[in-house]
C-alpha cells in the first residue's frame, strides 16, 4: 500500500519521530522516502541525525511533489502553517492531520478546498509499535486515500475509523490514555513501595500486569467485568481490593476523567477558530 510513495512530516516533534520511526521499521518506506520540517534550526541536525532522513526548516520545499503530507505541528501553530502551504499543495496530495482538536474542515478552508484531508488522532506508544489511532475523513477524501491514512497508522499499532464528531472523545479517552495509565502504573507501584517491594520490581510487576490484563482483553474479546470475575475468588482478597477501588471511585473518577479532557477538546477548536479567522 506504501511501497513506492513519499511522506513529508511538518513538524517532526515527539509524535512526528515516533510516526515516522514506526514507518521506518515497518512498512516500505525507507529514509529516501521520508522527509520532515521542523521550527527551530537547532532541531534540523538532531532529527536529521535521529531518523536518518532529509529534514530543514523550510515547510514549502518540504512537501513539494510528496505523495502524502503529514502535519504534526501543534495545533496553535496550524493555522500559520496551513496558510504557508496552500499554493503549494495539490489536489494529488493526501493531507493527514493530526493535531489535535483541529477539524478536517479547519483545514480544507485554509488549503485548496477540494484538497483531500483525513484527520488521525494516534497516540505516542506508537513509537513501540503500540499505537492506537482514531481516524476519519474529509469531505473530499477517496476510499484510496483513507486506505493509504489506515495503512501509515496499522504500521505502527491498531486504527479505527470514527465519525468526526467522536474525535475529540477519541482524543481524550486513547491518545491522553497513556498519562491517566502511567499514573495508575505508578500508584500500584508505590503501593508496591509501602508493602516493601523495591521500587524497580513494584514497577515491573505494575507495567506487566497492566500490559497482561490489557492483551487479556484484547486476545480473548471477553467484557472485561468477566475477567474481573475470573481472578476474584469468593471471600478472598481481590474483592477487599475492589471494595477499596468502588469507595475511592475509581470507576466513576476515570469516566470523568476522559469527558473532562473531550470538553476541553472542544473548547480548543472554538478558541483556535476566533483566534486565527
Ligand atoms: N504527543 C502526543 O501524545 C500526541 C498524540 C496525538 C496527537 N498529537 C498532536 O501532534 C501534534 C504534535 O504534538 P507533539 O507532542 O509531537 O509536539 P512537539 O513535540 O512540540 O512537536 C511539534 C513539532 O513542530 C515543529 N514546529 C513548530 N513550528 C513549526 C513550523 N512553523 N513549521 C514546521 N514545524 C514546526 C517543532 O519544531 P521545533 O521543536 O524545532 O520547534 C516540533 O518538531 C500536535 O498537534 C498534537 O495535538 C500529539
Amino acid at each position: 500500500m506504501l511501497k513506492g510513495k513519499t511522506l513529508a512530516v511538518v513538524g517532526v516533534g515527539k509524535l512526528g519521530e515516533a510516526l515516522i520511526s514506526g514507518l521506518l521499521k515497518n512498512s516500505e518506506l525507507t529514509t529516501k522516502d521520508v522527509c520532515g520540517s521542523v521550527g527551530k534550526s537547532a532541531s534540523v541536525e538532531r532529527v536529521e541525525k535521529k531518523l536518518g532522513i532529509k529534514v530543514s526548516q523550510d515547510n514549502r520545499a518540504t512537501i513539494a511533489d510528496k505523495d502524502v503530507i503529514l502535519l504534526a505541528v501543534k495545533p496553535q501553530n496550524m493555522d500559520r502553517v496551513l496558510k504557508e502551504l496552500k499554493d503549494v499543495i495539490t489536489e494529488k496530495q493526501l493531507v493527514i492531520s493530526v493535531a489535535a482538536s483541529v477539524t478536517t474542515s479547519f483545514v480544507q478552508e485554509r488549503l485548496n478546498d477540494n484538497v483531500a484531508v483525513v484527520r488521525a488522532m494516534p497516540n505516542t506508544p506508537s513509537i513501540i509499535n503500540a499505537g492506537m489511532a482514531g481516524l476519519c475523513g474529509g469531505s473530499h477524501a477517496k476510499e484510496d486515500q483513507l486506505a493509504v491514512a489506515e495503512a501509515i497508522f496499522k504500521c505502527v499499532g491498531e486504527t479505527v475509523f470514527v465519525d468526526e464528531s467522536l474525535m475529540d472523545a477519541v482524543t481524550a479517552l486513547s491518545a491522553s490514555g497513556p498519562a491517566y495509565l502511567y499514573v495508575v502504573i505508578e500508584s500500584l507501584a508505590e503501593a508496591g513501595v509501602k508493602l516493601g517491594i523495591a521500587r524497580e520490581t513494584a514497577t515491573l510487576l505494575a507495567a506487566q500486569t497492566m500490559y497482561g490484563a490489557a492483551k487479556m482483553v484484547l486476545d480473548s474479546k471477553s467484557h472485561p467485568a468477566m475477567l474481573k470475575d475470573t481472578v476474584t475468588t469468593p471471600a478472598g482478597c481481590t474483592i477487599d481490593g475492589l471494595m477499596e477501588l468502588e469507595e475511592g471511585k475509581l470507576r466513576v473518577t476515570l469516566i470523568k476523567a476522559v469527558v473532562k479532557a473531550a470538553e476541553r477538546a472542544r473548547e480548543l477548536v472554538n478558541t483556535q477558530t476566533q483566534t486565527y479567522k
